[in-house]
Order: structure tokens, then C-alpha cells, then sequence
């Protein structure tokens, strides 16, 4: 489907109802979620703020979908329903799931729509999620919106909501995220979140993006042509990350899928030694630098940098919370009611 198409699709009103790929959000939005997640985390400070919120979509629910591994994001997710009032179903894996017993995957979307008013899902194939929402739209008289928590290989935009917020939120008193270098290192091929990274700098002024990772770990020719056609540019660097290390204003660091291998194992014949961040490289890393990681993390980054005011990656972990719950409310259209509170 042309891109352009996806957009109408996941729209209503002219708003955004279904939250599918990175390439939906303009920085109107962007900057719209960040205040709202600001305005989120003001309120929730103390109990009668909190029980405001409790009372905002109580009326609601929500499903979580999620047929692949997750902690981080199902449980902010999660939470982030329970900040808003909202009551939470869950089918954690399809072994218990009617699909084993045969059903199809849009028998199945179509079963939870009549259950719930949101659909939050992860799932294995790429296009997934963009499926559900064509059919929760057009098979069923009651529309309900659906969200990408994660979409095989391919996107994981609401992780990149976290992420921008995240890095705004660091350069606050460095002239915000525009006009500044942006390093992403690790698997950056099937790395979803590398992906919908990368789709959002088109929002920003000034960008430069540079991609570290061995040749066989390279990102994808289509995020790089959507590089181009967004005047981004990029550096690929296949060597080392200690070359690129003192450009960078932001790294984002990521771990190798493996679990995606084609032929198990494979993954393991391909040096990643110097794709990793030691306490040592951190004497190259500028000042003011902001370090992200996604997580779940391995040896990509030591642990001995977490206690370094630049490591910004347990904040982003926390911040995916309140930006999903910011999201939700936007999604709903109540998110007026939280900034004028
Ligand atoms: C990531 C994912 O699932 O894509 N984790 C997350 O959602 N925070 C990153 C990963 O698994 O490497």
C-alpha cells in the first residue's frame, strides 16, 4: 500500500487513531506528546492528581496482544493503562491462544475487537500490526484503534516516541535535539527500534545520523533512501565505533538480534568486538553526549558507564511509561483535559 494510503488509514478526523509506523508522526505531534507526557508526570506526583487520572479513560479497555518476548514494553504499556484508569486483558503467547486450535490471525483480531477498545500488540511479521488496523477499521462496526508495540523486524514506533522524548529531554539545555549527531550502533538490519529512530529525525532540523555496525549488520537500503530523500546525512562506519565515538551527541546503542538468525548461529561468526561501548571509549564521548539503549541489553554497553550522568538509559526506560500513556490519551482525544488540569 502506498505510504500515503497507510497514513489515511491510520487517521480519523484528520487525527491519529492507530499508532502503526514512525512515519505517521509530524513534529506537531511529537512536540504535542512530549507535553502531554510533561503534563502526565506532573499530575501523577501526588494522590489526587493520580485519581484525576485514574478517572480519565476508566470507561475504557485495553488488550495486550503480545506474541513475542517482551518486559519493557508490555508492562509500560500496561502501567501506562493503569495511569489512565483503563482495565487491561492480555494474551501473552498464541499457544493459548485460539490460533493453535487453527483460527486465523484476523478471525482473532476480529474476536478481541468485540472485547476491548484498544488493541496494544507485538507480533513476529512485519506487517502485522499495519493488518489489524486495516481490519479493525474496515471489518467492524465499531473501529477501535490498534498500536504497534513492535512489529517483527521492521518497527517499533512507540519505542521511538520514548526515544526522541528522551533525547529532547537531555538536550534541554543544549539547544534541544535539532542540529545534532545522532550515533546508532549494534544491529541496525533487524533492529526494529534502530528502524524508527531513524524515521523520526526527518522531524528535526539540522540532523546528522551515524550508523556503526559491521558491514553484515548494516541498516537496511530502504531507511537509507528514506535518509536521502529527507536531506539526512549519513556516515556508515563498519570498522570501528571508537572512530565515530567523539561526533556523536547522542548514541544509541543496541544489541544483536540473534534470535532472528535465519540459520541459528550465524550471528555468532561475526565480530562485534569493536561495536561495544567500555568505559574506557567514554573518554572519547563529548561532555553533553546522551547514551540510550533500548534494553534489554548484553555486553554492548558496560555496566560500569550506568553510574555516568551521560548514561541516560534507565531514565528512557522510565519515560516509556508516561510517553505511552501520553499516546493513549492523545489517541482518545482526552489528552486536553490533562493539560488544562
Ligand atoms: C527492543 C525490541 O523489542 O525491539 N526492546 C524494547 O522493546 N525495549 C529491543 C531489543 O529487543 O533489542
Amino acid at each position: 500500500m502506498p505510504s500515503k494510503d497507510k497514513k489515511r488509514l491510520f487517521q480519523r478526523n484528520n487525527r491519529i487513531f492507530d499508532m502503526i509506523i514512525s512515519q505517521q508522526l509530524d513534529r506537531a505531534i511529537i512536540d504535542d506528546i512530549q507535553d502531554i507526557t510533561n503534563a502526565l508526570r506532573h499530575i501523577a506526583k501526588n494522590k489526587s492528581g493520580l485519581s484525576f487520572l485514574q478517572n480519565i479513560l476508566s470507561h475504557k479497555r485495553a488488550m495486550l496482544y503480545f506474541c513475542q518476548p517482551s518486559s519493557r514494553t508490555f508492562l509500560s504499556f500496561q502501567n501506562a493503562c493503569y495511569i489512565l484508569g483503563m482495565k487491561v486483558s492480555e494474551i501473552r503467547d498464541t499457544s493459548v491462544s485460539s490460533e493453535v486450535k487453527g483460527e486465523s490471525f484476523d478471525d482473532s483480531l476480529r474476536t478481541f475487537s468485540s472485547y476491548t477498545d484498544l488493541v496494544i500488540m507485538r507480533t513476529k511479521g512485519a506487517n502485522k500490526a499495519e493488518r489489524a488496523a486495516w481490519l479493525l477499521n474496515t471489518y467492524t462496526n465499531r473501529p477501535i484503534p490498534v498500536i504497534n508495540g513492535g512489529s517483527g523486524s521492521d518497527q517499533h514506533p512507540t519505542q521511538g516516541i520514548l526515544d526522541i522524548y528522551t533525547l529532547q529531554r537531555s538536550f534541554e539545555n543544549f539547544g534541544g535535539l535539532d542540529g545534532k549527531t545522532v550515533l546508532i550502533c549494534g544491529d541496525l538490519k533487524r533492529g526494529r527500534t534502530a528502524r524508527s529512530l531513524c524515521y523520526l529525525l526527518k522531524n528535526f532540523e539540522g540532523m546528522r545520523v551515524i550508523l556503526a555496525a559491521p558491514s553484515e549488520f548494516q541498516m537496511n537500503e530502504d531507511v537509507l533512501q528514506f535518509l536521502d530523500k529527507h536531506n539526512i546525512p549519513y556516515i556508515i562506519e563498519t570498522n570501528s565505533l571508537e572512530n565515530v565515538l567523539p561526533e556523536a551527541d547522542a548514541i544509541y546503542m543496541t544489541r544483536i538480534q540473534d534470535e532472528q538468525d535465519q540459520f541459528s548461529g550465524e550471528s555468532k561468526g561475526i565480530n562485534t568486538s569493536n561495536f561495544k561501548l567500555t568505559k574506557e571509549l567514554m573518554l572519547k564521548v563529548k561532555p553533553y553526549a546522551a547514551i540510550l539503549h533500548p534494553f534489554p541489553r548484553r555486553d554492548e554497553i558496560d555496566v560500569a558507564i550506568d553510574s555516568d550522568p551521560r548514561a541516560k538509559y534507565w531514565r528512557q526506560e522510565r519515560n516509556g511509561m508516561w510517553t505511552r500513556a501520553a499516546l493513549i490519551s492523545y489517541i482518545f482525544n482526552i489528552h486536553g483535559k490533562i493539560l488544562d488540569y
